[in-house]
């Protein structure tokens, strides 16, 4: 029935509750049908508590229907009433529709997030297998690099030995053989006696240098007398041939042969830093071992190592003392302040 229609569209434009009092006598009643019997109409409009209109509801009753105050009351608000039950099963409908989608939403996503977490997972694997990898072929490297510096230290000692003992000996034997030379012709020409000093002394000289290059290849001292009087000999060393000058601290250590030669070859690199890199002219050696560890520190009073060399991929004696000291599971520290000097701490565990 379109709006405005008949007495149910009249209803549904106004809003008004009507009431017919026969179909055959109410011009308002439009629509009409074959063997229509007589009867009156209340046509109630359907409206919620917000006054929205939301249908008519049309009762049938007798001719001339009772029209009290009262009835239209009760029938308004039965109209109220069914308009309310109405709207609510529609917000219920909206609501269970929205609570759909919803949650199809919520599984879509939920499903992406599941892919999504997914490749996560994986990747996270992936790369904590590429950190393992890393891990163990960085330990494999370390294990070669000390690997190879065993062999170059046994090799550095058997050349030491081999040029301080045959060249030596060898050395001493011509120098004695020179000097029974020169008693046993006294009556040689001053000439050739001035020859035979001067190969004495070249002798000498050749017998201090290869006692030097043996040293310097590694010093005897080392394996003799530990490392404490290494540090020593070496530290003499330096004060005979630079203007260096050195406050030792250091105590006797009992520590295995390996571990011995690694401080001192990383005590030789720091010093010679020193010497290259510092403008030092004092440096502090320390020696130390408690129950736990062993500390050996080197300390100049020079310009001190620019920070941003601590870490940098050329700093190559830098990085080798590292590596060296992690191999025996120790731990270094590098402090260098401009104007304020250097210090090269080493903290070796006793017990691995
Ligand atoms: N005692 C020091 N005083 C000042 N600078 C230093 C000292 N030791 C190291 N450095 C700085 O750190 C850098 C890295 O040292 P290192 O790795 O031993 O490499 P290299 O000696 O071959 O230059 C040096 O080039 C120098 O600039
Ligand atoms: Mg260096």
């Amino acid at each position: 029935v379109p709006y405005g229609d008949c007495l149910c569209g009249r209803v549904a434009e106004s809003g008004e509750l009507l009431m017919s009092e026969s179909c055959f006598t109410d011009t308002r009643h439009e629509r009409r049908y074959g063997g229509m019997q007589a009867h009156g109409h209340y046509i109630v409009p359907l409206k919620t508590k917000g006054d929205a209109l939301l249908g008519v509801m049309f009762l049938y009753t007798n001719t001339h229907p009772s029209w009290y105050q009262h009835s239209q009351e009760v029938l308004l608000s039965i109209g109220g009433l069914v308009a309310d039950a109405i709207k609510h099963s529609l917000v219920k409908e909206e609501l269970a529709r929205y609570r759909n989608q919803l949650e199809e939403l919520v599984a879509e996503r939920t499903g992406d997030l599941n892919q999504a977490n997914i490749l996560l997972r994986k990747e996270v694997e992936e790369r904590a297998s590429a950190e393992h990898q890393l891990k163990i072929i960085r330990e494999q490297l370390r294990n070669l690099s000390n690997h190879l510096q065993n062999i170059r230290e046994e090799e550095k000692t058997r050349i030491a030995r081999e040029v301080h003992d045959e060249l030596g000996q060898s050395l001493t034997a011509l120098k004695m053989d020179l000097v029974c030379l020169k008693q046993e012709l006294p009556g040689l020409q001053p000439d050739l006696q001035e020859r035979i000093q001067t190969m004495s002394g070249l002798i000498d000289s050749t017998i201090t240098s290869v006692q030097r290059i043996s040293s310097e290849l590694r010093p005897q001292i080392l394996d003799v007398m530990g490392l404490c009087e290494a540090i020593s000999w070496q530290a003499r060393e330096y004060q005979k041939r630079t203007t260096l000058r050195f406050d030792l601290n250091c105590e006797q250590v009992s520590i295995n042969k390996e571990l011995t030669t690694e401080l001192f070859r990383i005590f030789q690199e720091a010093l010679t830093n020193v010497v290259r890199h510092s403008r030092a002219d004092r440096v502090c050696v320390s020696l130390h071992q408690n129950a736990e560890q062993i500390t050996l520190e080197i300390g100049d009073n020079g310009q001190g190592m620019p920070p941003e060399k601590i870490n940098a991929p050329q700093s190559l004696g830098l990085i080798g003392i590292r590596e060296r000291v992690l191999f025996f599971g120790g731990e270094v520290e590098f402090q260098g302040e401009p104007g304020k000097g250097t210090r090269v701490i080493v903290k070796t565990p006793l017990k691995p």
